[in-house]
């Protein structure tokens, strides 16, 4: 079965589902130019999930995907999150914060049954998940309505337990990719390879469609994806300057910047790694560090910096996710860009 006879689009192209920059308005102008649009919901309450569905099926009649994380949330942590609070103090001094005054909080939340529960009234045909899988009864659950469940991998060893835990299509992330790392069975970052290393071992590794993501950003490099045994290309960077999409302002100044060229992975905005433009909190607190609280756990410190930096004009505190390759950001609208990367197939 091809990728597209699988997702029922014209294209093998997939807008990545991206948490904090988009909602459905990108997704339904893929999903209406022949891709798949993708609808982040790791980040919304029940009613705007309820909200953007509604938005979506209103939007389009094509399908599209429905995004979740499966981490297992940590127990909090007093130690860790004094420790972290510490190491941002000079920074709240700065701004003049009462860091007494910042609620902690998860900031994004897992799959669970009550999200499994509200989806099956609307029945997304895809459903991808970062992180791995949910526990089978819940992924059992969300095959009921017959959607098609996509993951990413970063190794093949991850490819292959997508594959004997019940994946429809695997999403090969090469290191080039902006955002977290989907890698979960790991936490080694040596692991990580680029797109064009990663994706023909997967291809080799499984029998399900690998769909290449990471670095790629114009209709060449869909083409070489496709050469290399990718199914389909799953894009995110490309489409951050796209109008349909709600990148912010000090986010869209810095992709069309120099400082673009250099994006690295820090852990230091949520607690996992994730592939973001070098900004001045990563380069002076990591990018790595070992005093960030587990995922997801370190956004709620940094909540208020970034708020008081990106209100003065300043990305300084802003995770800027972005991957390797930018070059294909482009101020057009979402329709455009995907026929143009679909140009070469
Ligand atoms: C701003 C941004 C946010 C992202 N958020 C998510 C997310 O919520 N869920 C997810 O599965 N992947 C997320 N990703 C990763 C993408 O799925 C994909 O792996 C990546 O965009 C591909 O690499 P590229 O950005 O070089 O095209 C995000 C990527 C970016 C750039």
């Amino acid at each position: 079965m091809t990728l597209r006879e699988l997702l029922g689009t014209e294209l093998p192209l997939i807008q990545a589902p991206m948490a904090g920059v988009q909602a459905s308005a990108l997704a339904v102008a893929v999903s209406n130019a022949g891709g798949l649009g993708s609808l982040p919901c790791a980040m919304l309450s029940p009613d705007a999930l309820r909200a953007e569905l509604a938005a979506l099926s209103a939007g389009t009649r094509g399908p599209f995907n429905v995004n979740f994380f499966c981490h297992t949330p940590p127990p909090a942590n007093a130690q860790r999150e004094a420790a972290w609070r510490a190491a941002l103090a000079p920074y709240y001094r700065e701004y003049g914060i009462d860091p007494d005054a910042i609620p902690s909080g998860p900031g994004r939340a897992p799959f669970t049954a009550e999200v499994a529960a509200l989806l099956s009234g609307h029945k997304p045909a895809v459903v991808s998940f970062h992180f791995g899988l949910p526990a089978a009864d819940l992924l059992a659950r969300v095959k009921t309505w017959g959607a098609k469940v996509l993951s990413s991998a970063t190794t093949v060893e991850e490819a292959r337990w997508l594959e004997a835990h019940g994946a429809d299509a695997v999403i090969a992330q090469g290191a080039e990719a902006g955002g977290h790392r989907g890698m979960f069975l790991t936490g080694d970052l040596t692991t990580q390879v680029g797109t064009f290393a990663l994706l023909p071992q997967i291809v080799r590794a499984v029998k399900l469609p690998v769909i290449a993501a990471g670095g790629i950003a114009d209709a060449n490099g869909v083409a070489a994806a496709m050469a290399l045994g990718a199914a389909g290309v799953q894009l995110g960077t490309a489409y951050l300057l796209c109008p349909e999409a709600t990148t912010s302002a000090v986010h869209r100044a810095a992709l069309k910047s120099e400082a673009a060229r250099h994006t690295a992975l820090t852990n230091l905005f949520t607690g996992r790694p994730a592939r973001g433009i070098v900004n001045r909190l990563m380069k002076e607190l990591g990018p790595m560090s070992e005093v960030t609280p587990a995922f997801p756990l370190a956004t709620a410190a940094i909540a208020p910096l970034r708020g008081k930096a990106e209100s003065k004009g300043s990305g300084d505190f802003s995770p800027l996710w972005s991957g390797q390759n930018p070059s294909g950001c482009r101020e057009i609208p979402a329709a455009e860009l995907t026929r143009a990367l679909a140009s070469r197939l």
